[in-house]
């Protein structure tokens, strides 16, 4: 048996002109002189200040932090499997890939994919790259796994060449059609992982006053060169056992901002939830009608 063989990508485009990348010693340049440092702890700020819309942005070290401990007690591991299952019976894994996973965060979901390359029983090369535009979150990323590229950028104009990617897959992100268009090969996949309807409902109940549903809507009408091939949805309960539990929970989603104050007294005050996950998976080919530009 065969493991497959994990390399670091080869794909990085310039952020300002486009061209290929190529690593030196401690940095990458393009043809055009650019340079881009690589961080002692290995990943690469790809995100020029003019792609910024504010100088920290995505999300905070505070939000980074609560996120992996959460995600660290495994409650979500059903998730991370699915996804896992689902990429590995889209590829062809005869076939040398690059899957980049958009708004990697703090990196668990990309972890536990390349775990599950390692039981793939073939000779091919894969590569996998991670990416997000909140710097705490890649610094924590790149502590996670050696073995993928982690790149800080930006999913609307992703810094990778042209046709260069076998499948992207977003889990709870801010995707963009526009921006995975100019990477994506043809007939490649995009798969999105969303919350469902009645995800995370009880929270939702306690923190505000009438409980707005998940927002399931894609955040951009642009499908015309995506056919959505497979849908699957994953619902399963967790127990939350103590406050810190509950509180990392809370402060790792956007519910945070959006909760009233009598509804973050209660939170503050639990010590245990039960919750249901709803999780849809979506999976798009692509297959380009349109032109790039
Ligand atoms: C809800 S978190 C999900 C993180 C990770 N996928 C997970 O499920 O653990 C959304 C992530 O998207 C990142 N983000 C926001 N805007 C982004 C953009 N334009 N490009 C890339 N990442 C972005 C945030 O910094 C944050 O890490």
């Amino acid at each position: 048996m065969h493991a497959m063989n994990i390399v670091p990508a080869q794909n990085l485009a310039c952020p300002i002109d486009k061209l290929e990348l190529l690593k030196e010693q401690r940095h990458y340049q393009c043809a055009n002189g650019h340079s881009f440092d690589i961080a002692k702890q290995g990943y690469v700020n790809l995100l020029p200040v003019q792609h910024k819309k504010s100088k920290n942005p995505g999300d905070s070290k505070a939000m980074v932090q609560a996120r992996t401990r959460f995600l660290d007690t495994g409650f979500y591991k059903p998730i991370a499997d699915l996804l896992s299952d689902i990429i590995f019976q889209q590829l062809d894994n005869d076939k040398d890939n690059c899957i980049f996973d958009a708004g990697c965060g703090e990196g668990y979901y990309l972890q536990h994919v390349i775990n599950a390359a390692q039981a793939i029983n073939s000779e091919s090369h894969l590569s996998f790259i991670g990416m997000d535009i909140s710097k705490p979150a890649v610094l924590a990323a790149s502590k996670r796994s050696q073995q993928a590229s982690w790149i800080v950028g930006t999913n609307s104009q992703p810094p990778f060449l042209d046709e260069s990617i076998d499948l992207i897959f977003c889990v709870f992100g801010f995707h963009s059609f526009d921006g995975f268009k100019k990477i994506l090969k043809p007939k490649s996949r995009l798969i999105l992982v969303e919350p469902g309807e009645k995800h995370l409902q009880e929270l939702r109940e306690i923190i505000y006053a009438a409980p707005p549903g998940e927002k399931t809507e894609s955040k951009s009408n642009d499908h015309n060169d995506y056919t959505l091939i497979d849908t699957k949805t994953l619902e399963f309960k967790i127990q939350l056992t103590n406050n810190s539990q509950i509180l990392d929970l809370l402060n790792m989603t956007p519910h945070l901002y959006r909760a009233n104050s009598e509804g973050k007294t209660s939170i503050e005050s639990m010590d245990s939830l039960s919750l249901t996950t709803d999780i849809m998976f979506k999976v798009f080919e692509y297959n380009p009608v349109n032109n790039r530009s």
